[in-house]
Formats: C-alpha cells, sequence, structure tokens
C-alpha cells in the first residue's frame, strides 16, 4: 500500500481508516472519496474527491490520474437500510464493488472491501461459526456482502487482482456514528450512557452478536493488507472478531463506572429478525493462522476508553 484511494471515507470505518492510513503513508497517499462533501479532517488534511461509487468512469479517472496502487472500498448500505430499500441497496452495494474491482482489474491495484458477519444466515452454526460454512443469509445486505465474497475470489483467480476481505461484526467508535446497521445499538448505548445514564435498546435481551472496537479494527485491515499473499488461504474475507455480547453484557460494562445506568428494552421487529439471522459468536482462528489476526480490546477495555472519550467529546 502506498497510494490508495478510499471509497466511503467519510463513513464510520472510513473517517478513522483515513486518519490513520495518512498517518501511516503519509497525508497525500491517501485519496479520500465520499458522495458527500462535510467539514471534516477527511476533506481538509489530504486529497479529497467527491464520488458516487456507480460511476464508474469518474471512479477509474480518480484512480488513474493520482496512480494508486490500492483500492480500499467502503461505500455501502447497511443492514437495515438494505432492508428497507432492498433494490436501492443491490444496485449500490453491488454497483459501486463492480467498479471497484474493474477498477483494481484495470490499473492493477491492490484491492480491499469489508464483508459482514451478516453474510451468515440462519442455516449458518451460531457458535464457533467457521471460516467456511454454510451461507444462506436472508437479507438483502447478506446476499450482498456473500455476493461480493465471491466476487472478489472472482476476480482473484479469474484477473490476479490481489483481493482482500475482513468478516467485520459490529464496530464501535467514538467518532462518527454508524447509520442504519443492526449492531448501532452497541455504539449508541455509550452515547446515551453519557448523555442520558440510561439507554432504551432496540435489540432484546440475550441477543448475542459479534463486536469489535476501532482500533482493532483499523489495524486488522492494514495487517491484512500487509501480509505475506502466499500465507493466505481465504483472502476474501476472514472471520474477525473480539467479543461476543449481548444488550445487558454492555450494560454491565457501563455499571462498572456508572453503577445506576439504567437499561430497558423496545425491541424493534425487523432489526431483531436480522439479529436473530446472524452467528452469536464466530471463530477468527483462519484469521489468526494465517496472517496474525488479534484484537487489543474486550468489552471492558472498550468500555473504558469509549466513556472516556465520548465524556471529552
Ligand atoms: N454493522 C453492520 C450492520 O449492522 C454489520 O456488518 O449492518
Amino acid at each position: 500500500m502506498k497510494k490508495i484511494l478510499l471509497t466511503g471515507a467519510l463513513g464510520q470505518i472510513g473517517s478513522e481508516l483515513t486518519a490513520k492510513l495518512r498517518s501511516v503513508y503519509g497525508s497525500d497517499n491517501v485519496i479520500a472519496t465520499d458522495i458527500r462533501e462535510t467539514d471534516s479532517h477527511v476533506v481538509h488534511n489530504g486529497p479529497f474527491e467527491k464520488l458516487d461509487v456507480t460511476d464508474a468512469e469518474k471512479m477509474f479517472d480518480i484512480a488513474k490520474k493520482n496512480n494508486v496502487d490500492t483500492i480500499i472500498h467502503l461505500a455501502a448500505l447497511l443492514s437495515a437500510t438494505a432492508e428497507k430499500k432492498p433494490l436501492l441497496a443491490w444496485n449500490l452495494n453491488m454497483g459501486g464493488l463492480v467498479n471497484a474491482l474493474e477498477t483494481a482489474r484495470e490499473l492493477d491495484c491492490q484491492f480491499f472491501t469489508p464483508s459482514s458477519i451478516g453474510a451468515f444466515g440462519p442455516t449458518t452454526p451460531k457458535d464457533k461459526t467457521p471460516q467456511d460454512t454454510i451461507m444462506r443469509p436472508t437479507t438483502m445486505y447478506g446476499v450482498n456482502k456473500v455476493s461480493g465474497e465471491l466476487l472478489s475470489d472472482y476476480y482473484f483467480q479469474k484477473f490476479g487482482v490481489d483481493t482482500r476481505g475482513l468478516r467485520f461484526p459490529g464496530l464501535i467508535s467514538y467518532e462518527t456514528l454508524p447509520g442504519g446497521g443492526t449492531t448501532d445499538y452497541a455504539v449508541e448505548i455509550y452515547y446515551e450512557a453519557i448523555k442520558n445514564n440510561a439507554y432504551t435498546s432496540y435489540i432484546g435481551e440475550g441477543t448475542y452478536m459479534d463486536m469489535m472496537y476501532m482500533p482493532d479494527a483499523l489495524q486488522a485491515i492494514i495487517d491484512l493488507m500487509e501480509a505475506d499473499p502466499s500465507k493466505l488461504e481465504h483472502r476474501n474475507s476472514f472471520n474477525v472478531s473480539a467479543m461476543s455480547i449481548a444488550p445487558e453484557d454492555v450494560a454491565a460494562a457501563i455499571r462498572v463506572h456508572q453503577p445506576d445506568f439504567k437499561l430497558d428494552y423496545d425491541v424493534d421487529p425487523v432489526r431483531q429478525a436480522i439479529a436473530e439471522s446472524w452467528p452469536d459468536a464466530i471463530d477468527s482462528s483462519a484469521a489468526k493462522a494465517e496472517w496474525g489476526f488479534k484484537a487489543d480490546y474486550d468489552l471492558a477495555k472498550m468500555t473504558a476508553d469509549m466513556l472516556e472519550k465520548l465524556k471529552a467529546k
């Protein structure tokens, strides 16, 4: 990775990944793009271009003009929004991906795009979900993610594009809010803990999903992209997780710092159904074995950091 093009750079992952990549590879070597332009460090601290990822020609032109050798394609709709607007999700998630893969093929770029725990479905084993297993998702987002994994594998096998990916769990962070995801409760709960010392969860008690703190997610992207390709058996995409948690676990971790924190529930049937179709706890051992994945933050350490950072904010 020397000259990197990012799509979706103003999103939850993109805003922090842009800053991290600029600190590692140099500000001028990270070309951030997004469909909107906001008053963000992403726009001000290095090259930035407005880009709708369904515009194949513009994506290619930006990549070519900047001589990029790496494409990190993040722009996508998350699971709950995709369920509300399935055709838009197909067009944006798959259209953007194929444009990014084509640009990588034509310009001989290394390529990363995230998959998700959403790529699994109700017939997938729920606990210690293996790297290679049944994948029959029942959401549009999941259909997009499985298709994306297969398409990325295809571009590697057929055209030799150096494609790599991670199946991210819910990502928890304090800089940019996620939007339209099923795992978003695990971010909102910290904001509400600071503001109101209380949270009403749209995900029900006892609903376990995998999660990870953003610093671990960013490091995992860099480590995978820098990994020795001869060691990579899976490429698209590796299971990675740092913790498997339910809302009451997060509440208990918050109560270590705020003993009176109150959690109650008002379950949203749409997002609850999505959550129940996903695994409880995935197995990250292939990522550990093939490129040394590790997570530094567990629930307790993440909670302490989230509360401290959000208080300061
Ligand atoms: N965080 C995503 C979502 O909830 C899962 O990849 O949609």
